[in-house]
């Protein structure tokens, strides 16, 4: 492969989607794509998927950051995803971006049951949930060679035929990965927290070691335990450089730590 499909991935929370930042984080990425950067766009839905699954009268319940995944949660997934991609295509086109938005490209196989600390020594069943076996590289190529912008929801399909919830963080990871391409990961909070409720105790620089600590000492915990746990995880495939940030996506890659969380491998 001469040049990469995307030498940038950016992940966007569900929240953030939501919030009144997404204006900013669409002109900056509009910016970096005229900067000749190759960017690739993927997201997640938490927020709006337990929204609908309470609206719906159904009981959300979430393993150590990991959403268990039954039938109908499942159904839920994919309606909440569905409108997140349309929403944020929709800001991003706003920016002068060419979205185009994708629930295809990713796939899948599920997840064998999984120890989750936070619940317990057995390994937890969290049903339709997916790990990815692969990418479909060359349509992701072919969109950006033509000037559009993939915004991938986070969900995969098998050779099975059947539908996988795979949590945001492990989507953009393994793509980063898949392209040794650099990761920026939006999020809600200002970067990683010493304490989870004092924002001024950001960590700028984290190493893998300092991080795996705090999830065991329980400072870090919900869904920024598979964040940070799936950004381990892809220093391994090559992953260039992962940046946990609250926006701001090209002053955090310009000056790693200045804006966010900076991981390091070491
Ligand atoms: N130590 C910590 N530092 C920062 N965030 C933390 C920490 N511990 C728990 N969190 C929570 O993790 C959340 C990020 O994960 P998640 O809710 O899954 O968002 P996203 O949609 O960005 O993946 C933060 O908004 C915060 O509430
Ligand atoms: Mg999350």
């Amino acid at each position: 492969m001469s040049t990469p499909p995307a030498d940038i991935v950016v992940k966007l929370g569900g929240e953030v989607v939501a919030g009144p930042e997404v204006a900013a984080l669409a002109r900056d990425l509009a910016q970096l794509t005229a900067e000749g950067r190759r960017v690739l766009v993927t997201h997640g839905g938490g927020p709006q998927t337990t929204a609908l699954s309470q609206r719906l009268g159904l009981s959300p319940r979430i393993l150590g950051g990991r959403r268990a995944t039954d039938d109908a949660t499942l159904e839920v997934v994919k309606m909440a995803l569905g409108q997140v991609n349309v929403d944020l295509c929709a800001k991003l086109r706003a920016a002068g971006l060419r979205p185009v938005g994708l629930h295809d490209g990713v796939r899948a196989r599920r997840r064998p049951p999984m120890v989750i600390p936070a619940v317990g020594p057995e390994p937890v069943d969290l049903g339709h949930v997916g790990d990815v076996t692969g990418f479909d590289l060359a349509l992701f190529s072919r969109l950006i060679d033509g000037g559009y912008l993939p915004v991938i929801a986070c969900l995969g399909s098998g050779d099975d035929g059947a539908v996988y919830n795979i949590n945001g963080d492990l989507v953009a990871n393994q793509l980063a990965g898949a392209l040794k391409a650099q990761l920026v990961l939006v999020t809600g909070a200002p970067g990683v927290l010493r304490d989870v409720r004092d924002p001024t105790t950001r960590i700028a620089r984290l190493t893998v070691a300092e991080g795996r600590r705090l999830i065991a000492e329980g400072a870090v915990q919900g869904g920024m335990v598979p964040k940070l746990e799936e950004s381990f995880a892809a220093f391994d495939l090559g992953v260039t450089s992962i940046h946990i940030v609250p926006g701001r996506v090209r002053e955090a890659i310009a000056a790693p730590g200045s804006v966010g969380t900076v991981l390091l491998p070491s």
